[in-house]
């Protein structure tokens, strides 16, 4: 008799534990505690601080939409390539990666918050560069660098299939592709105009942006297809943080410091 309540006992801690582990999100007391997920090579949106923690706008934004709504974010490191299909495998419960939503494939595999940001690809090269003005300027001999997943990287590559450019280079790290830029590897690297920028401000001199825009997007916050409860928080959280200026103060904290 004890024995099979003794076993009984331990199957429900293990069923318990399974469901906490399984399950995708936490709760801790009373709160619920969502997993984001982002790539930080991405300043101001997703960056990192001195002691490696995942800060940014996208972060602030996040934490205050749960503010507004009673939930608590915990963010995860993934490479960008990576935020959907964990979004998929229940990995994660939201992307905040500064991830464009105008995107049909994207819009077939998760679902979108409002946007939060109007964004656009650039070209960047090389400060002293005087040859390529626009992307009408780069030629089959050049390498041309983007982010793994990327708007950007989905650019170069078809630029790539065109003949135009010589070769595509995909790498994990926007941090990477900007280095490989500076240092002379590639010719030119294809990325969102506000997060070029960033990485002007951070190394004044090195790199330019050139041409018009490639095109034209808008961030969201990404769920798992048909998580309508927790899109329904983070649009009406964000709805809220908008018309309480709290938005705002974000915005210009990130984009002014
Ligand atoms: N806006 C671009 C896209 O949606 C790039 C986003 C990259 N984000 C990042 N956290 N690395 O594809």
């Amino acid at each position: 008799m004890k024995k099979t309540v003794i076993a009984l006992l331990l199957a429900m801690v293990l069923v318990l534990s399974l469901g906490a582990c399984g399950g995708e999100e936490s709760t801790e007391g009373d709160t619920v505690v969502y997993k984001v997920g982002t790539e930080p090579t991405f300043p101001p949106f997703d960056t990192t601080d001195e002691d490696q923690n995942i800060v940014g706008l996208d972060m602030d934004l996040i934490t205050a939409i749960g503010e507004d709504q009673g939930f608590e974010v915990q963010f995860e490191n993934l490479s960008f390539d990576g935020l959907i299909p964990a979004l998929q495998a229940g990995n994660i419960d939201i992307v905040a990666a500064g991830m464009n939503k105008d995107d049909p494939e994207r819009q077939e595999q998760v679902d979108f918050s409002d946007a939060y940001y109007e964004s656009k690809l650039m070209v960047a090269v090389t400060e002293d560069n005087t040859d390529i003005q626009s992307v009408d300027d780069l030629t089959p001999d050049m390498k041309v660098a983007a982010q793994t997943g990327t708007t950007g990287a989905s650019k170069v590559q078809e630029l790539a299939d065109q003949g135009k450019i010589g070769e595509a280079v995909i790498l994990d790290g926007l941090d990477t592709c900007m280095m490989q830029l500076i240092n002379g590897d590639v010719a030119a690297v294809i990325n969102d105009k506000p997060v070029t920028e960033a990485y002007m401000k951070k190394q004044p001199d090195k790199i330019k942006m050139v041409g018009d825009p490639l095109n034209a997007e808008n961030y969201g916050f990404a769920v798992a297809k048909g998580n309508e409860e927790l899109l329904e928080k983070i649009n009406a959280g964000l709805a809220n943080i908008k018309e309480d200026g709290t938005f705002d103060e974000l915005v210009d904290k990130w984009f002014n410091q």
